[in-house]
């Protein structure tokens, strides 16, 4: 399928090549495979370098996959049950900052640990596969399903897979596999001055 994204500003392709699908072809994903795109993700930049992120993998067909693959909501599992791997994105909401001997809140944990899900995001596609991100989870059912501890939050769950055949999909959904546009960067980039026109 082409890809119907246009940027208004030269960047380089990879950035408007990836997007999110929902149809996978159920192509399996070997642990090195899928390690490499936590690596970039481990490479994410984080305030002061903490790296509040920790990640909870599961490949389909292993003990692993169902207990994650349960707590999602129905619209997730419809179309995630394609994928080649699940990664549940957490971080840890306090932190032992320099010069501190007890832990603090860490303002920017959910914002460094969406650091790393660009970054996984980004690897993916280089390496030839695609991930989506989903919201759409019973927050309480994962959190015992990965033995999460006290502490930490649940930012993500990452559906890894091979783009396969929009076919695959219920036909609402299908209409929906493509790339999607976004706003115009005037919209969104203001100089100096929040809502300034430039
Ligand atoms: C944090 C986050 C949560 C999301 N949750 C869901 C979800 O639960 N289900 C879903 O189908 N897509 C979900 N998406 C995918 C977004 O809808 C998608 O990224 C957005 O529409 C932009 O499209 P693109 O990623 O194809 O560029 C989520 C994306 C992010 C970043």
């Amino acid at each position: 399928m082409s890809n119907p994204r246009q940027s208004a500003h030269p960047i380089d392709p990879l950035f408007i090549e990836r997007w999110s699908p929902r149809a996978f072809t159920e192509e399996a994903i070997t642990e090195s495979q899928l390690m490499s795109l936590l690596e970039a993700a481990r490479w994410a930049p984080s305030a002061y370098n903490i790296q509040p992120w920790r990640f909870v993998f599961a490949r389909r067909g292993t003990d692993a996959w169902t207990p994650i693959f349960d707590s999602l909501v129905e619209f997730n599992r419809m179309w995630s049950q394609r994928a080649a791997a699940l990664v549940v994105i957490v971080s840890a909401r306090e932190a032992l900052f320099p010069g501190k001997t007890e832990p603090v809140p860490n303002p920017s944990h959910a914002f460094d640990a969406g650091a790393a899900w660009a970054s996984l995001a980004f690897q993916a596609q280089l390496s030839g596969w695609s991930a989506h991100a989903m919201a759409g989870f019973d927050a309480d059912r994962l959190r015992t399903a990965i033995a999460l501890p006290e502490g930490y939050a649940i930012d993500t769950v990452v559906a890894v897979g091979r783009k396969g055949d929009p076919a695959v999909l219920p036909e609402g959904v299908r209409a929906r596999e493509l790339p999607s546009d976004r706003r115009p960067l005037a919209d969104s980039a203001f100089e100096g001055r929040f809502g300034a026109q430039g």
